[in-house]
């Protein structure tokens, strides 16, 4: 028996859609309060009211990641709202396509500024709660696209992600004195708004490279990071998980059978 959750609160931020809305479902289904945090109000209004009409708490809250200011002040609403922080999902994140010849250091910066500055700048914003709680757990949703693999036209967005994977394993140290534990999940191709942007021939494609021949769902992910959150993995920091299916296994096509 897993020890219930029942009215710790998490920020979920890009909770709105795709992942984190999966996430948002999953967390408020274990009586977890959930903070629904994006840009676009409406959309984080229509997630958090879908999860009231089915029985659990949430509210929507704007923040902006690639601004400290704007997350201070998203925490500070949301300790307000349920009077505290326990858990922290740094799930936002883009992934615009550039060839590397043609990208700008403006499309780098926006990528790392949203991917990289956001996970930090979501955690600081959270941190002096997290300490007050007597709980902590941040769970950052990486990818295997850079820690892993490559793809073309996501150079930026490969080194976003690693770059998260990097900055975790130090601050794992840093906040191990608080007991506050840091995670990461890596996806595959997980099935959201985004994803389905790219295309039918991009979604088939991957899907025929995946040993378990489907793409993720956004509750494969938003499971694996429930069980980051939970008590039970309290002794787990600093660590990662791969949730594609397979897809980062074989070593060539005909191993892919
Ligand atoms: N989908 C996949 O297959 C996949 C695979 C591996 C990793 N991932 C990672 O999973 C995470 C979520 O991806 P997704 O596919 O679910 O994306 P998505 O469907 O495009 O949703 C992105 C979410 O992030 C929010 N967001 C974007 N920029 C933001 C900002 N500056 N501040 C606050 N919120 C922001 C968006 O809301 P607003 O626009 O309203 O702010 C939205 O809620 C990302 O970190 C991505 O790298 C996804």
């Amino acid at each position: 028996m897993w020890t219930s959750l029942e009215d710790k609160t998490v920020i979920v931020t890009g909770g709105s859609k795709g992942i984190g809305k999966g996430i948002a479902q999953v967390f408020s289904k274990n009586g977890i309060n959930v903070a629904v945090v994006a840009r676009n109000t409406d959309h984080a209004e229509s997630c958090a009211a879908e999860i009231r009409k089915s029985g659990g708490k949430a509210q929507a809250f704007v923040g902006n990641v690639a601004d400290l200011a704007s997350m201070n002040r998203m925490a500070q609403e949301v300790v307000d709202t349920f009077g505290g922080i326990d858990i922290v999902c740094a799930n936002a994140g883009i992934f615009p396509t550039c060839s590397l010849e043609n990208m700008t250091g403006e499309e780098w910066d926006t990528v790392m500024n949203t991917n990289m500055r956001g996970t930090l700048f979501t955690i600081q914003a959270c941190l002096p709660y997290l300490k007050l709680a007597d709980y902590g757990r941040i769970i950052l949703t990486s990818s295997i696209t850079g820690p892993v693999t490559g793809y073309a036209g996501w150079s930026h967005y490969g080194a976003s992600k690693a770059a998260q994977l990097g900055f975790m394993r130090s601050a794992a140290l840093e906040l191990a004195r608080y007991q506050i534990t840091i995670n990461a999940v890596m996806p595959g191709n997980i099935v959201t708004e985004g994803l389905e942007n790219l295309g039918a021939d991009y979604l088939n494609s991957m899907a025929a490279s995946i040993p378990l021949k489907r793409l993720g769902s956004i509750e494969d992910i938003a499971y694996a990071a429930l069980f980051l959150a939970s008590k039970e993995a309290s002794y787990i920091t600093g660590q990662t998980i791969i949730v594609d299916g397979g897809q980062t296994i074989p070593e060539s096509l005909e191993a892919l059978g």
